[in-house]
């Protein structure tokens, strides 16, 4: 009767009665407490033991869709893919940019399907969806990897910059995920991976506009998940990239003190690993997972001294020149 079968609406009903409702909460701290013990300890088994001993995910034959899939990561992530003998898909707004993939992609045998989108564009994003759905299939593996950046102080943002980067770092997630999730809750399968940040952890210099789109993919991506396995769609799984600085233009002239810049390389593989492991938080490079709780943990003033002057974050990225292809404001 206290089962797992119950509905949320069920369990929510029984906080009519006082004692079922102490029973209740008894029941699930006790059920939580033995599930503590078992995970951490399949995690601790986990991290000892070396990939080629662990079953991952197969992904041959699945179709993967890669947005800014003519880029950096996104270009690496395809051919990685393609490797695993998936069906790769990418789209990019940047035509030339899909050729250079399609044209990697031939170089190692492999062939790959490109679309020119703009994902800023919400019509244009459902129209590409469902050609790509009819010439290709269904998505099994969706990976929102698009992003821009233009990394100035705040006053010194356009507007339009500012549109433009919460247009394509965020919302077009939407858009993206309300076109293909809902062929894979039908068949309770699917894996929808989005790419954000460590700024979307930790406000960086010079990123009032990407760290916030950043965040937002945090907060898009745990309540999404949320929404998924309460409703029972425990088929659907959910990934959460973020990755420091990567070497790939796109943060050009950033001169980092503490931690070196990714390599691209490096990222588009942790970014398969983790699919095929089925993570669902992967932050590269790993250790920079404990300045999160200390950022919760320390005093405010102690914060921004670790910041300016332990990692001299604002002046390692003043020197940034990215793509140098700021649109106008
Ligand atoms: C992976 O899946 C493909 C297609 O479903 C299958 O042919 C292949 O044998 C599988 N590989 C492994 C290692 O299980």
């Amino acid at each position: 009767m206290f089962g797992a079968s119950s509905t949320p609406q069920q369990r929510l009903l029984h906080m009519d009665n006082p004692l079922y409702a102490i029973l209740q909460f008894i029941w699930d701290l006790l059920v939580f407490l033995v599930k503590t013990i078992f995970f951490t300890t399949q995690t601790i088994y986990y991290s000892l033991l070396p990939n080629y001993l662990r079953k991952m995910k197969n992904v041959s034959g699945q179709v993967v869709l890669i947005t800014g899939g003519g880029g950096g990561v996104g270009r690496l992530l395809s051919l990685n893919f393609a490797k695993q003998n998936a069906r790769v898909v990418i789209w990019d707004i940047n035509q030339e940019a899909i050729k250079t993939t399609i044209d990697l992609l031939a170089r190692n045998g492999y062939t790959c399907k490109g679309y020119v989108v703009d994902i800023s564009d919400r019509d244009q994003v459902y129209e590409r969806a469902a050609q790509t759905i009819n010439e290709i299939g269904n998505i099994d593996i969706l990976c929102n990897n698009a992003g821009v950046v233009c990394c100035r102080p705040f006053w010194d943002l356009p507007d339009r910059v500012i549109q433009n980067t919460y247009n394509i770092n965020i919302i077009s997630h939407y858009w993206t995920v309300k076109a293909f999730l809902p062929q894979m809750m039908q068949n309770n399968r699917g894996h929808i991976v989005t790419v954000g940040s460590v700024t979307g952890m930790l406000g960086t210099y010079g990123c009032s506009d990407y760290s916030a789109t950043k965040f937002a993919c945090v907060g898009f991506h745990e309540s999404l998940l949320t929404d998924l396995k309460t409703h029972g769609y425990d088929g659907i799984h959910m990934t959460l990239i973020c990755p420091y600085y990567i070497n790939t233009g796109m943060f050009s002239g950033v001169r980092p003190r503490m931690f070196p810049m990714l390599h691209p390389q490096y990222v588009a593989d942790r970014i398969l690993e983790a699919i095929r492991k089925n993570e669902v938080w992967c932050v590269l490079p790993h250790t920079i997972r404990v300045l999160t709780p200390l950022k919760c943990l320390l005093p405010a003033k102690v914060c921004w001294e670790l910041m300016s002057r332990v990692i001299r974050g604002p002046e390692s990225m003043m020197m940034f020149q990215g793509r140098g292809r700021v649109p106008a404001g």
